[in-house]
């Protein structure tokens, strides 16, 4: 039964929903949805779900906190767009390390125009592991993508040819690491490959293309024998970003998360889809090299492919019964 949602200041218990599903339609790796809320009459708390970190490829949980800094951006975003101003704080409290945020919706205030279009964008943006049609994306739409990456303190660098290529190579030499581990395949095909029913997991209907036989980029291939991926990847260079922050404590990863869901929104608003190839962020000694491909001061945090694909369906999620953690009063 899902738990009785109270009002949160401003917010009534129907917008107080609808904040927290628009939460749950962040991106997450392997769609575990490690994420838990709870709703309280001061504000929202956001919670990391260790119970479904994925102890192979992400060992440290850098990829939760990724998921949830995006799940944190569209509760932010959610409230904004309802009004109200979401006073955030992160890692509030030492001795609650799965304790990622706490969100206090203040005074009404007219809402941003912008964050508006972000938060429309929620349930639209989908990862699309389609091919991209090759269409140059312009330069202010990138000096955009840049900008939402540094409103939430994050990097996303310029790369040139050469470094693109070495990207490349470094995507492929980090796939088959993980693809001649067996652990890393054990824990892949548990999550993935999920038929219609499932509501985590990635299903198999969200595979996308095989790569290109010349070497494009490479995706991770979400297909099984009952449901194959469909067609060649044969693209033109698609735009490849990475993310990156100035340092890798969980807060860096936190705010990382939310700078990657501002660019994915960003994206979604200017008609690009977009994907993750996130083998050489995953594959420690790959994204050391990758560091320093980057020139040594910034942490990779996740690269994505941005472009135009074909449409997409869904991917499922958990209901708010298994998100929603019983109310607890929440102090100071
Ligand atoms: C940190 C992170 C890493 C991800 N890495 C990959 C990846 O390497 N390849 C991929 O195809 N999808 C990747 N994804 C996308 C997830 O599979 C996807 O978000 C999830 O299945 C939910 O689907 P949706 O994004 O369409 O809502 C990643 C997502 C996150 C947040």
């Amino acid at each position: 039964m899902t738990p009785a949602i109270t009002p949160i200041g401003l917010l009534d218990s129907d917008q107080v929903k609808s904040v927290i599903s628009a939460a749950t339609l962040a991106p997450s790796t392997h769609n575990t949805q490690p994420w838990r809320f709870r709703c309280t009459p001061a504000g929202f708390e956001l919670h990391a779900d260790p119970e479904r970190g994925l102890p192979v490829v992400d060992a440290d949980q850098r990829e939760l906190l990724l998921s949830c800094g995006a799940a944190l951006f569209n509760l932010r975003t959610a409230i904004h767009a309802l009004g109200a101003h979401p006073a955030t704080t992160l890692l509030p409290r030492r001795d609650e390390p799965t304790l990622l945020a706490v969100v206090r919706p203040f005074a009404a205030r007219r809402p941003d125009p912008r964050l508006v279009g972000l938060a429309d964008a929620i349930p639209r943006r989908h990862t699309n592991r389609t091919p991209f049609e090759t269409a140059t994306i312009p330069a202010s739409v990138v000096a955009e993508l840049r900008h939402a990456a540094e409103i939430e303190q994050a990097w996303l660098p310029r790369l040139d040819a050469h470094q693109l290529e070495l990207l490349r190579e470094l995507v492929l030499k980090s796939h088959q690491a993980q693809l001649s581990n067996p652990e890393f395949l054990a824990e892949w095909r548990y999550w993935t490959g999920r038929d219609r029913r499932s509501r985590d997991g990635v299903p198999e209907y969200a595979a996308g293309a095989m790569p290109a036989d010349d070497g494009g980029w490479i995706l991770r291939d979400f297909g099984t024998r009952r449901s194959p991926r469909r067609g060649r990847i044969d693209e033109d260079d698609p735009l490849v970003v990475v993310i990156g922050s100035f340092g890798d404590t969980r807060l860096d990863r936190l705010r990382a998360g939310q700078a990657m869901q501002r660019v994915l929104l960003t994206a979604t608003v200017a008609g690009l889809d977009a994907s993750f190839i996130s083998q050489p962020v995953e594959v420690s000694d790959v994204r050391g090299e990758l560091r320093t491909l980057l020139g040594g001061g910034l942490w990779p945090q996740i690269v994505l492919r941005l472009g135009h694909g074909r449409p997409v369906p869904w991917t499922p999620r958990r209901s708010l019964d298994d998100v929603l953690l019983d109310e607890e009063p929440m102090s100071a």
